[in-house]
């Protein structure tokens, strides 16, 4: 019973004082991943906390959470099942939804259409490379125009209409315009997402909260009414997609979902599943994507040195005659080490969605962790550990360089920004090749500078993803202005 297995996890799992009603909440401020990383200094990297009427294991250290993850990957496998998580993707997610049978066919197909659009064979390597750059080449014009007369400006949104048309560009053979009001407003919007499905969020630890008008409540209706307005947009496109459906052309990621799930050899999965799964890789690849491009530029002008550097190997081996290329990317070892340096650094994705237990299971010589119990991962603490990094908190790309200037790729592994085990990240691979792009052609193309009536802080905002508060950059053509593809 329920009491008993609470008592089983008090007696095991180390853990602060959780107060009545609240639990932790109160202790949690605005960076629980730094609480979490103070807490497990003093509990040890495997410890409970207590939110609401939730039982919480917060894992800590590389150790601790690839024990979990990669070990007993199927026990960490599960999703909690929370209210908000049943109002993504028209209640058809595969991100936010439990391991079962259903979820494992379910990856696979969203895993296998990403492939089969990004890395299957050279001929799709070349058009999704393609669509990246015209796009970056887009971003590169619209910077230029916002910084006439030397002026600064907000990059932000910019970042999230590319990213979300590279994915678009691949899910419905469309991209839209910067100056599309409608597009912008919408991925406004969807810019709130992670306040509510970030680790240590109370919209779904305290459903009281639910029942009178507060700020966690009005959190949540806005949640509500972000993923309705965004799977309506998705669901449109895809009936769009149906109408005219040829199974001989697939044209688009759309057509090609449609066609495993709707025609293909019996997939276990209903007609709706379609949107679902199209509304997920939206999702997903959107706000990531946006979010790294935004502390790059960031980091960019904070480090102009650095910036001038990058630069001056981008024209040592790309020259100014073309645009910066994926096969450059071996020779260009320190843009990968400035990528990795950023995401270890900042650590945007502080600690994973939430998972949960989908059996008893005991880690860490004995500590034992009851089923259904609600998991959070904190990938901010590997990346920051004194023990694995010398000076975590400096921001020094050139440790990921061995001493002949390549990428020292197992020091590169040991970032963690995209999990690990049942749950890892599946667009891990066509985002490594998409920030590269977008990076290195910004940089080929244009200087940045930041604003020096600004202050230039890292201070940024807690969520799934952690974005960097207003900053305002210029930007300046450095050659002749290239054609894309
Ligand atoms: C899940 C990181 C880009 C698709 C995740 C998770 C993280 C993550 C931390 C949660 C893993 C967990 O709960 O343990 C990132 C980062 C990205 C990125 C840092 C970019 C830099 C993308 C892209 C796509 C994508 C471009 C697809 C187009 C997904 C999907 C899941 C996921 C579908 C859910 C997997 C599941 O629950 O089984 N990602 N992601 N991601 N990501 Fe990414």
């Amino acid at each position: 019973c329920l009491w008993v297995r609470n008592l089983r996890l008090k007696r095991r799992l180390p853990g602060p004082f959780a107060w009545p009603v609240v639990g932790n909440a109160m202790q949690l401020g605005q960076m629980p991943h730094i609480t979490f990383a103070k807490l497990a200094k003093k509990y040890g990297n495997v410890y409970q906390i207590r939110l609401g009427c939730n039982d919480i294991v917060v894992l800590n250290g590389d150790r601790a959470i690839r024990q979990a993850l990669v070990q007993h990957s199927a026990e960490f496998a599960g999703r909690p099942n929370f209210v908000s998580f049943q109002s993504v993707s028209g209640g058809r997610s595969m991100t936010f939804s439990n391991y079962s049978k259903q979820w494992k066919m379910h990856r696979k197909i969203a895993q296998s259409t990403i492939r089969a659009f990004s890395s299957a064979n050279s001929q799709t390597k070349k058009a999704f490379e393609q669509h990246v750059t015209a796009e970056a080449m887009e971003l590169v014009q619209v910077f230029l125009r916002q910084s006439t007369d030397g002026q600064y400006f907000d990059p932000t949104h910019e970042f999230t209409v590319a990213a979300a048309n590279v994915i678009c560009a691949l899910c419905f053979g469309k991209r839209y315009g910067h100056d599309d009001l409608e597009f912008r407003t919408l991925l406004k919007r969807l810019d709130k997402f992670g306040e509510t499905v970030g680790a240590g969020s109370l919209v779904d630890v305290m459903p009281w909260l639910q029942s009178f008008p507060n700020p966690v409540r009005s959190v949540y209706e806005n949640f509500k009414h972000i993923n309705e307005e965004f799977f309506t947009f998705v669901k449109d496109k895809v009936a769009q997609h149906r109408e005219t459906f040829n199974p001989d052309v697939t044209r688009d990621m759309s057509d090609a979902i449609i066609n495993v799930i709707e025609h293909g050899k019996d997939s276990g999965l209903t007609k709706d599943f379609v949107e679902g799964t199209v509304t997920d890789l939206i999702g997903a690849g959107q706000d990531t994507i946006s979010t790294v491009l935004q502390w790059i530029l960031l980091l960019l002008v904070k480090y102009p040195d650095i910036q001038a550097k990058l630069q001056e190997l981008i024209d040592k081996v790309v020259g100014e005659d073309r645009l910066p290329s994926i096969e450059d990317r071996g020779k260009l070892a320190y843009l990968d080490a400035f990528i990795y340096e950023t995401m270890r650094f900042t650590s945007f994705v502080p600690v994973t969605i939430p998972h949960s237990t989908t059996s008893d299971v005991t880690i860490e010589e004995g500590l034992h962790i009851p089923k259904d119990t609600v998991v959070f991962i904190n990938q901010w603490s590997v990346n920051h550990d004194p023990l694995k990094w010398k000076d975590p908190h400096i921001f020094d790309p050139s440790r990921f360089l061995d001493e002949n200037g390549a990428l020292d790729k197992d020091l590169a592994n040991n970032v963690m920004i995209f999990s690990a085990g049942k749950r890892r990240c599946i667009g891990d691979q066509i985002a490594k090749v998409e920030i590269f792009l977008f990076f290195g052609i910004l940089l080929h193309q244009c200087s940045f500078e930041r604003n020096p009536n600004q202050d230039l802080s890292l201070n940024c905002s807690y969520g799934l993803t952690l974005k960097p508060l207003d900053y305002k950059i210029s930007a300046k053509l450095r050659g002749e202005l290239l054609k894309g593809p």
